[in-house]
């Protein structure tokens, strides 16, 4: 498959980074269509898609026609089988559960063409994971983008063991094609580069914190002014959600016994509701507006 071949995408599991995923692919043109096993958040999909693209005009960062075009590149399909039906590219991005996503890629493989990209946006789940699924496994990879996706501009392209350099190159392609700035991770690793990276970080922070060092407030000043980092270790965990912290180190003490640092103190807020942003407050405090 070439990027030039492309015409139509499928992006399965319409929730807060699949509906991104696919509207960004439509915005920039290519025949994108969103499933998901619930019915009931397509209606919800649809009212988040005129919103956004209402948004998009108002903020003068689309014009009336460029959304008039993603409107009619942007698909909302009535089940899997349609959204996948001669889809030259498949990106999964359902519920973060290896069972659910091997029996999805089983079905799935039933209902693609054999030269079918298929992709999975797992941040976790390594494509090598599926490849018992799916005929010809050369063409499975991990295509991650970040969260919000019509924002970022990275995606993290993984090449599993199975996966051919055409595939990746195909990802490359399709990344650029569609506004991003991707990179080629040349082997599957915990966490790729970027969660890789932001995990090392916020692990000193926390020690830092847990051996009285300094406050988090302090962390976040040394880095923001020091390190020139849009926002410090801790500002960073408050939006991205500190139980979602939690949870990481969670998977890895439940799998290793390993209790990497920060893992008491997150756990106390975690069982706290300290939360971040989402429950007012995490490492700062949020007032209600
Ligand atoms: P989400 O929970 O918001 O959405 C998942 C959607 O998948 C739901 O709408 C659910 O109904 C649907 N679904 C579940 N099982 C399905 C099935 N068998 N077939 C079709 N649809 C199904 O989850 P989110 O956050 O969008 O994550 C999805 C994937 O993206 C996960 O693999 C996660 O690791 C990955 N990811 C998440 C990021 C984040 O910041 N939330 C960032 C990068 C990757």
């Amino acid at each position: 498959m070439k990027i030039n071949d492309l015409k139509k995408v499928a992006v399965i599991g319409g929730g807060l980074m699949g509906r991104q995923i696919a509207l960004n692919t439509a915005i920039y043109g290519v025949d994108t269509y969103v499933a998901d096993a619930n019915p009931e958040i397509l209606p919800v999909i649809k009212e988040w898609e005129e919103t956004y693209l209402e948004g998009r005009i108002n903020k003068g960062k689309l014009t009336a026609e460029q959304v008039a075009t993603t409107k009619q590149h942007f698909h909302i399909a009535n089940s899997i089988e349609e959204a996948v039906t001669d889809a030259d590219l498949v990106i999964e991005a359902i519920i973060e559960n290896k069972e659910i996503k091997q029996e999805f890629f089983t079905n799935l493989n039933k209902l693609v063409r054999k030269d079918t990209i298929i992709a999975t946006n797992s941040s976790f789940l390594y494509s090598s994971m599926f490849e018992d699924c799916v005929d010809n496994p050369t063409r499975l990879a991990n295509l991650h983008f970040f969260n919000p996706a019509l924002v970022m501009k990275l995606t993290e392209v993984v090449q599993g063991p199975q996966t051919s350099d055409e595939t990746v190159q195909f990802l490359l392609d399709f990344s650029r094609k569609t506004g991003k700035d991707p990179v080629w991770v040349k082997k599957e690793i915990e966490g790729f580069i970027a969660n890789r990276i932001l995990r090392a970080v916020a692990n000193e922070a926390l020690y830092l914190v847990e051996e009285g060092v300094a406050t988090p407030e302090e962390i976040d000043i040394a880095a923001e002014k020091g390190l020139n980092y849009p926002m410090g270790p801790f500002k960073l965990m408050d939006l991205t959600g500190v139980d979602l912290s939690y949870f990481n180190l969670k998977r890895v003490y439940d799998e290793t016994g390993e209790k990497r640092a920060g893992f008491d103190l997150l756990k106390k807020k975690y069982e706290a509701n300290e939360w971040g942003r989402k429950t007012g407050k995490g490492w700062y405090e949020y007032p209600k507006k």
